[in-house]
């Protein structure tokens, strides 16, 4: 019998392409199916499961000699959901105090707003749901992914918004999306984990590839204060260097791979290096 989350997964099954090969995908009963090299993703407790771990291809292309680390560990956290609940639990309490979280809040509504309303919206990685009810009332369909179980299925259990939600676990280096099938992919709180300029770009590129309108996201800024500071203590304390992206490279990255990048405001200025940057694809705007 289909339970009501499946029913949902309709909605989106010409949407999806296989996370391996980009083939269209097939809903079966209990799992997901590749049309093109034959793969079976498991739905389980109506979360199709369809993480790809690893570092990404860029282009679908291997990389070769990188080096330094890459973010499999960071993979592997939270696969868990007692790890996921304590992790969510801790986040909250870290988070929701903030002035800068209200400000981080207000800036994501904004910036949803001038890009008016989006019949379907990705959110990855969603981390256990912290954004949701900040996306909710941009979209008529809220599709939730991270690489981690434990965090999808934390937020499956916690979610309190109206707007159907779908969840699934999926690596936002391969999304399971066709090209410009998805209004929009919003990444919030992911790229300063990734160690290399590689990943870096790679979750950039894949994102623009599945967003039909629209891609906003977080990065930690060369160019911020915070990193200004950082860099100028580093011989003294020798802290690690904190993972950047400078606006430049992604206004690049964006118009590389067909869209402008319209904006990026400051979290908050002083106190936070983050930004977010809006790219809209070309011929998308509003
Ligand atoms: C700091 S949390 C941010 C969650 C949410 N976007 C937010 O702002 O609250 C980062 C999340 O990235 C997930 N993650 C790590 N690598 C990933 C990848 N390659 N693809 C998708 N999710 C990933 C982790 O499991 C974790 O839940
Ligand atoms: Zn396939």
């Amino acid at each position: 019998m289909t339970n009501p989350a499946d029913n949902t997964l309709t909605r989106i099954e010409n949407l999806l392409a296989c996370p391996s090969c980009l083939k269209p995908l097939n809903l079966g009963d209990g799992y997901i199916s590749c049309s093109g090299c034959g793969a079976r993703y498991p739905i389980q407790n109506g979360i199709p499961l369809m993480a790809r771990m690893g570092i990404p291809d860029v282009g679908r292309q291997v990389f070769s000699g990188v080096d330094g680390n890459t973010s499999d560990p960071y993979q592997q956290q939270y696969q868990d959901l007692r790890e996921a609940a304590q992790y969510n639990a801790e986040y909250k309490q870290k988070f929701f105090k903030r002035m800068s979280t209200r400000r981080e809040f207000h800036i994501l509504r904004r910036l949803l707003a001038g890009q008016g309303h989006t019949q379907v919206v990705l959110d990855v990685p969603s981390g256990g749901g912290r954004l949701s009810m900040q996306i909710a009332p941009f979209t008529d369909l809220l599709i939730e992914a991270d690489i981690a179980r434990g965090q999808v299925e934390y937020g499956k259990n916690n979610s309190r918004i109206s707007v159907p939600q779908i969840w699934m676990t999926a690596s936002a280096f391969c999304l399971p999306f066709h090209d410009n099938s998805i209004d929009a992919a919003i990444c919030c709180r992911l790229c300063h984990h990734l160690p290399t300029k590689h990943e870096r770009d790679a979750l950039i590129i894949e994102l623009l590839r599945v967003s039909k309108k629209f891609v906003l996201m977080t990065f930690f800024d060369y160019h911020s204060v915070k990193n200004y500071l950082r860099r100028i203590r580093q011989p003294f304390d020798h802290q690690l260097p904190k993972m950047t992206m400078k606006r430049q490279e992604i206004k690049d990255l964006a118009a590389q791979h067909g869209a402008t990048l319209i904006d990026a405001p400051y979290l908050a200025p002083f106190s936070s290096g983050h930004r977010y940057a809006l790219m809209v694809k070309s011929g998308a705007r509003v």
